[in-house]
């Protein structure tokens, strides 16, 4: 298949340029630059930004012979000044370092900004710069502080871009990589779609006869792995298990069974292992803890289950493993490297080593897998069901075994009120804590619940700007969650216990169904909390509009309807406030812990 080969410099976008172009209709494929080899199918290349400095001894390199090479060339930002090197540039650190939105000023006639104004909005992050072009180039845009922003090569072979066209905040990015497509093939076919028939071949052909055997977890991946597998081998040669942890969401597990019953395909095997799991946990608060407990036991239970199929000795496990999960990047490491996967327990481990592990979907995005479970027929409201953790909600029930905590949590209380004030807003740091991610580091801090101040109207601009402004200033707080009313929350022990996580499910379900239409929201974790007012428990709902988990906005309900949504769950007894989780990523995850 043709492609455009993303050379990965371990910057932190790699994966969005091939997501970018791939959405422009031609299939990209990652590599490592001390690892890529020019093949025939490659008809363009993309070197990716990178945190090193082209002038260090120990930056990466690549073994590209640019007198010869005859497939076109475009550099982003560290690749911008590596091709540039390669061609003769010089590259000098330094002064001029740029980060955030810059414009440019760029030449019409050149091949990436043809018919775009000549002022373009751009997103940059460089300390380094090219201060000297080759006779071979030209400048093709230059910024307040760097001359070269752009180049591109008499010959219109090579192109560099010191900004980053991939990411959003540069206006006309996609029309720029859809030029530089332009120069590298005429053809645009890929699509997952597209891509069915090839995959239900390459699962026969890996199958040769053997049953295969799926661990499905109900995610879109997993769902989709079996649908190909079904199509490639008939409903009989296919096993799958499920394990239901007693942490999934109201009726998840048989919508899931429901669907393939209607299919006619039978061999599920579910195994309930609620009370297992809920035995295995007793008592345990710690969310590292509690993930390592649900790990663990799942690696059991799988291993188990495979040791009692009859035909283990031949079998092939599907696993449904997709691109970002087999290419690890934004790091210096090697780009290929795999990363451990959650269900690689040790039967699967010598099932790889002895070759039979077949993973159909491996080369696509979550957005591609999407597209491609619509195309298999899958029903729409399966396919596009939200992203849900592995360790379901065990991860969404904050627990607690403390009911009196001392007051230092309150420390920055006053610090916040001072803030909050500036925006007609008043507010209380709360006894628990949740998970956060600031620069490359994870937080462990207290969210603060905030709220209006009488006879102030709501404002979604003016309750984002207090909350950013917040966690910024105010140390020990890095989330924040609106309420309707002025509250005051106290601290109760709360463990993962059966009643504990069906009122959760309850309220989950009822908020989930009231906002199940809006297709704005790309996740909503609805989370327990061990805090009550008026012997009433407290949850929130935390609905993020996101592409890819890396980064989210927060969506923003009418303040009305959130008003109906918390009068809503009252009705479940013993349910009281709803909160309204307000924290963007970053600085807060979009799970709590
Ligand atoms: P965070 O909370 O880091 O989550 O913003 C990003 C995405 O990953 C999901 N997530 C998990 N998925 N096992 C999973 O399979 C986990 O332990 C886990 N923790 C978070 C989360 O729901 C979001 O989509």
């Amino acid at each position: 298949m043709k492609k455009i080969a993303i050379i990965d410099f371990g910057g932190q976008y790699t994966h969005l340029i091939a997501r970018r172009i791939r959405n422009l209709a031609v299939y990209s494929e990652i590599f490592h630059p001390e690892e890529f080899e020019v093949t025939n199918e490659i008809v363009g290349i993309i070197f990716s930004g990178g945190p090193q400095s082209v002038n260090a001894d120990d930056a990466y390199r690549i073994n590209i012979n640019v007198e010869k090479i005859e497939i076109p060339i475009l550099g982003i930002c560290y690749g911008h000044q590596i091709l540039a090197s390669m061609l003769g540039g010089i590259i000098e650190s330094g002064e001029n370092k740029e980060y955030g939105f810059t414009t440019i000023s760029c030449e019409p006639d050149s091949v990436l900004f043809a018919g775009l104004e000549s002022k373009q909005s751009v997103w940059m992050s460089h300390g380094d710069h090219v201060s000297t072009l080759p006779e071979t180039c030209r400048i093709t845009a230059s910024s307040a502080s760097i001359k070269v922003a752009s180049f591109e090569s008499l010959d219109q072979k090579f192109f560099g871009v010191q900004f980053h066209p991939e990411v959003t905040h540069t206006t006309n990015g996609l029309k720029m990589l859809d030029k530089f497509i332009s120069v590298c093939t005429e053809k645009r076919d890929w699509n997952p779609q597209n891509f069915k028939d090839t995959l239900i071949q390459q699962i026969r052909d890996e199958a040769r006869g053997r049953k295969l055997v799926l661990l499905l977890s109900g995610g879109v991946d997993s769902l989709v792995a079996l649908e190909l597998c079904i199509k490639a081998v008939g409903n009989e040669n296919v096993f799958s298990i499920h394990v239901d942890t007693g942490f999934m969401r109201k009726n998840e597990s048989s919508t899931i069974m429901d669907h393939y019953k209607k299919l006619g395909f039978k061999n599920i095997k579910i195994i309930n292992a609620e009370e297992l799991y809920l035995h295995e946990l007793k008592g345990v608060v710690e969310p590292e803890a509690k993930r390592l407990i649900i790990g663990k036991l799942f690696v059991d239970i799988a291993n188990e289950e495979l040791n009692r199929l009859e035909e283990k000795e031949v079998l092939m496990l599907v696993q449904g493993t997709i691109y970002p999960d087999t290419i690890e990047s934004g790091s210096t490491d090697k780009a290929a490297k795999i990363k451990t996967h959650h269900n690689r327990v040790s039967e699967i481990e010598k099932l790889i080593e002895a070759g039979r592990i077949i993973e159909p979907i491996k080369e696509l995005y979550k957005d591609e897998v999407r597209k491609l479970g619509e195309e298999l027929g899958l029903p729409h409201k399966l396919v596009h069901r939200h992203p849900f953790p592995g360790p379901g909600l065990a991860i969404r029930v904050i627990c607690s075994d403390i009911d009196f905590p001392t007051d230092d949590y309150l420390i920055d209380n006053d610090k916040l009120n001072e803030i909050l004030a500036e925006f007609g807003l008043a507010g209380k740091i709360l006894p628990i804590k949740s998970v956060g991610v600031q620069g490359d580091f994870r937080t462990y801090h207290h969210p603060a619940v905030v709220w209006f101040k009488d006879g102030i109207k709501p404002n979604w601009k003016v309750l984002k700007t207090a909350a950013s402004k917040t966690i910024n200033k105010v140390q020990s707080v890095n989330r924040i969650v609106f309420c309707n009313q002025p509250i005051d929350l106290k601290l109760e022990k709360l463990y993962l216990e059966k009643p504990v996580i069906d009122k959760l499910r309850e309220v989950d379900a009822i908020l989930r169904a009231e906002t199940d239409h809006i297709s704005e929201i790309w996740q909503m974790p609805v989370v327990s909390l061990p805090l009550f007012h008026n012997e009433k428990q407290a949850f929130v709902m935390r609905p993020v509009c996101s592409t890819d988990a890396m980064t989210a906005s927060v969506f923003e309900m009418d303040f009305a309807e959130f008003e109906r949504l918390s009068k809503l769950i009252q009705k479940i007894d013993g349910v009281g406030n709803l909160l309204y989780d307000v924290t963007t990523k970053p600085p807060g995850t979009i799970e709590w812990e």
